[in-house]
């Protein structure tokens, strides 16, 4: 069920139940973070492998000194400026947090979303809310509480409808190792934006194994129908017949037709072309076409995070 109803949702998390939850990143799943129940069930409705670990999320950064032993320097700075925001930090976690949340590593995931309504459904709980993305393991992150119900309606009490994401990619991702800051998903936070607080950062590029953020795995984000990156035009031309959708930056393509075409900002504005990204993605891959072609944006701002998710729909 689909519904703006805040009590109902803290009624339900109480019960050890979970509820569909909306951020300016993407829809989360979320459960009491220290409920091995409630996080046992997200582990289940996803079917997500549980070597991946789950982010919690609280609204206040004197909550977070609950959940971690300690926060770097860089670390704070980052909070600071960026929470509320798209920027989760890995920290070394408290006792509290059950090993069954950080997949037995011993730092956890930490993030406080920018939305009204979820700050405000998590100021009224006693316990962060441990909620990876609203989507079965591997497939789009949903960016409306529709996307949501079209795939995990029937296997959960309540969506809590908070309109489209403003954002519209999943957070960044940051971790440290002594003094240095290491980026290891990039997302919605430019890592421009974290390097003009703290200086350089290391950026981690995806791969097919990473131990430290299994978010890293090369195939995800990925939607049925086949999916490749390159330019549009050469690869018309080695695909002929075939029932072809495009993604593109800001430029439509004659040679298909419009209604197999999202353009992700027509004024080639990134933040709008990552608020359309995953939907385009997903209404693409409802149409039963042969072939999704999508083209690359330039490697800087948030078309660097655009490119890390069109390349692993592509893996
Ligand atoms: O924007 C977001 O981050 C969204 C919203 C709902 O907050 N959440 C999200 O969660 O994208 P999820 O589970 O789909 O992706 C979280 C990523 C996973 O790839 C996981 O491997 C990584 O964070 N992660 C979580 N806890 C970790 C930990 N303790 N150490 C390393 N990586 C961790
Ligand atoms: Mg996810």
């Amino acid at each position: 069920m689909i519904g703006k109803d805040i009590k109902k949702a803290i009624e339900i998390l109480n019960k050890e139940q979970l509820v569909a939850i909306p951020t300016e990143t993407v829809y989360g799943l979320g459960g009491n973070a220290l409920s091995s129940k409630a996080v046992a069930e997200i582990f289940k409705v996803k079917n997500r492998p549980s070597f991946d670990p789950l982010i919690i999320h609280t609204d206040s950064l004197e909550k977070v000194e609950k959940y971690v032993k300690s926060i770097p320097e860089k670390a704070m700075l980052l909070a600071r400026e960026f929470m509320p925001g798209s920027l989760t930090l890995l920290l070394p976690k408290e006792d509290i947090v059950p090993d069954l949340v950080t997949s037995g590593s011993p730092l956890v995931a930490v993030r406080l979303p920018h939305h009204p309504m979820t700050l405000e459904l998590l100021s009224n709980l006693d316990f962060p809310l441990a909620a990876p993305s609203a989507n079965p393991f591997g497939y789009i992150s949903p960016t409306s509480a529709q996307h949501v119900d079209n795939q995990l309606g029937k296997k959960i009490p309540y969506i809590l409808d908070g309109g489209s994401c403003e954002v519209g990619l999943e957070s960044t991702i940051i971790g440290f190792e002594g003094e240095e800051a290491i980026v290891y998903r990039k997302g919605g936070l430019a890592v421009e934006a974290i390097e003009a607080v703290i200086g350089s950062v290391k950026v981690l590029n995806h791969s097919t194994s990473n131990p430290k953020a299994p978010g890293q795995l090369k195939s995800h984000y990925a939607p049925q129908t086949p999916f490749q990156i390159g330019n549009p035009n050469e690869l018309f031309n080695e695909h002929k017949g075939k029932k072809i959708g495009v993604i593109s930056f800001s430029k439509e393509y004659e040679q298909v037709p419009a209604e197999n075409q999202v353009v992700l900002s027509a004024l080639g504005d990134f933040s709008e072309a990552a608020r359309n990204l995953f939907a385009g993605m997903r209404h693409l891959d409802s149409l039963n076409l042969d072939l999704i072609i999508a083209e690359l944006l330039p490697e800087k701002d948030l078309g660097r995070a655009i490119n890390d998710r069109l390349k692993r729909a592509a893996a």
